[in-house]
């Protein structure tokens, strides 16, 4: 690797690169400038690599090309093949990469400190490269561990349910200050040489604990916040990794994924009610969900609907509030509901969409697929912005979704989805109800009362057959 001196050239192509990354965020803030967004993204990493990979003579071209193709190929044919109710397992699974990435450069500077241009005078690595090094591997080794147990709840390796150790937030923060402890100790210690301090292999070693520990006690409906955390950590490691590589676009991209992934986990920490701290502490809403848990079912009184009732209620309605969710996605049902939409609005109906922040598995889940389907933009509502609409609605047609409209969360203290804001669809005149069976529950494994209520009508089928059943009625 060269030097730390960088041409001008090569800042002006970094600078470029950042501010497209900054476009690329602000594209990303809107479902109709996103696609743009995502260009702007792609343009910006394309200049940060061809610039990092002519700049820098780290190994042979071909070498890098070759894995550049064995590399690409495999994220291409995932990309093809994931399902998009995968996706946040998939996401989980490549912010695992990132993190073993920082720790992997980390190692490397650690073992070959002169290759990386960090070698003082008196043949031990700089301090300040020191400090660098040990907090990139801290936050890539966290980032791997916790993104590794992220990929086995969420991907059914590993029940979902809170694994809850005793003192364990003691342990959590002992561990996190050990860590601080030992870089401060590693930055002053001058005696060993190049990768001989062995206080390096320990810092290593408890990260990847507590990545590990942090994630295990926080139960399956949490889990959104976790990745979008997962995706913060991931983001700081490579800001990290920038450090060590002196490498100012790493730097700019790091810290801008590591702050809009902590916002983002902010601002669904406010849509789930959860506070922030003890998401990054772990294990929070463990407790109200192992409570919940092996409840006997009661038997209710329930009664089912047709299309033909859906269609010909929904005719007659003044206004109809579509709720989609999860099992919208499972049944990839966007297209027929935007039919079925588009007729109603024919017969005079006022149809909105109402999407909750984590409704689905991912964030903007919802928004993505209704643009697939083109949605028109302004019939999509965020739940502050349509909650009160629900008692003056005529129809709730509740569609795969079921968490977020499960008054439970208002009302049930031990339940695990307790305070997260949801619909207030049981204010509506009529609710239809979409699932496909009355056993399955949502992701939170909770019972819904909404089922049981006077004004409910259950359409138990697969989403998308039951809407072309009710377009096919509609259209009579
Ligand atoms: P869920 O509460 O997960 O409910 C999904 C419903 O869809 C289930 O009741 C299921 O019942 C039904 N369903 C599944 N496949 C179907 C199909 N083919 N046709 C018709 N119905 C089908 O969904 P939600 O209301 O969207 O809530 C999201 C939940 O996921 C929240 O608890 C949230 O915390 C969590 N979560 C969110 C994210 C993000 S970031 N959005 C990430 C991970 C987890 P049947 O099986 O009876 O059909």
């Amino acid at each position: 690797m060269e030097g730390h001196s960088v041409s001008p050239w090569v800042a002006v192509a970094y600078l470029i690169a950042g501010v497209c990354f900054i476009l690329a965020l602000r594209g990303l803030s809107s479902p109709a400038t996103s696609r743009r967004g995502n260009r702007y993204g792609m343009l910006g990493m394309g200049i940060a690599v061809v610039t990092t990979l002519v700049t820098h003579q780290i190994a042979s071209l071909p070498e890098i090309l070759v894995a550049i193709a064995i590399g690409g190929a495999i994220g291409f044919v995932i990309a093809r093949r994931i399902k998009m109710t995968d996706m946040p397992q998939l996401v989980a699974a490549f912010h695992s990469l990132v993190g073993l990435a920082a720790v992997l450069v980390a190692a490397a500077a650690f073992l070959n400190p002169e290759a990386f241009g960090i070698l003082g005078a008196n043949g031990n690595i700089l301090p300040v490269s020191r400090v660098e090094m040990a907090l990139g591997v801290a936050i890539g080794a966290i980032t791997f561990s916790g993104s590794v147990i992220a990929f086995a709840k969420l991907n059914g390796n590993m029940s979902g349910a809170p694994i809850l150790l005793p003192g364990r937030h003691v342990i959590n923060l002992g561990t996190l200050a050990a860590i601080l402890v030992l870089t401060a100790l590693f930055a002053h210690s001058g005696a060993a040489g190049p990768g001989e301090n062995p206080l390096f292999w320990v810092i290593v070693g408890l990260a990847f604990a507590i990545g590990f520990l942090l994630i295990i006690p926080i139960g399956g409906a949490d889990m959104p916040v976790v990745v979008s955390m997962l995706n913060s950590y991931s983001g700081w490691a490579a800001a990290a990794m920038g450090f060590t590589l002196h490498n100012t676009a790493m730097i700019v991209t790091g810290a801008l994924v590591g702050s809009s992934g902590a916002i983002l986990s902010y601002i669904m920490c406010r849509a789930m009610n959860r506070s922030f701290l003890s998401v990054i502490a772990g294990g929070f809403g463990a407790d109200a969900g192992a409570a919940s848990g092996g409840e006997a079912k009661e038997q209710r009184p329930w009664k089912r609907g047709s299309a033909e009732d859906a269609a010909f209620l929904m005719k007659e309605a003044e206004s109809v509030i579509i709720i989609p969710g999860y099992g919208m996605a499972v049944a990839q049902a966007q297209h027929v509901l935007r039919e079925m939409a588009d007729q109603l609005k024919k017969h005079g109906v006022g149809v909105k969409y109402a999407i909750h922040p984590v409704a689905g598995r991912m964030p903007g889940h919802m928004n993505v697929l209704l643009a697939e389907a083109n949605v028109p933009y302004d019939e999509v509502f965020e739940l502050e912005d349509i909650n009160g609409e629900f008692a003056q609605c005529d129809v709730a047609f509740i569609i795969g979704a079921n968490d977020v409209v499960n008054p439970a969360a208002r009302t049930d203290k031990t339940s695990p989805i307790y305070g997260m804001p949801v619909f207030d669809v049981e204010k509506a005149k009529t609710i239809f109800f979409v699932k496909r069976s009355m056993g399955g529950q949502g992701y939170a494994g909770v019972d819904n009362d909404v089922f049981y209520m006077d004004q409910t009508m259950m359409l138990l089928a697969d989403a998308k057959k039951m809407v072309e059943d009710i377009n096919k009625a509609l259209a009579e």
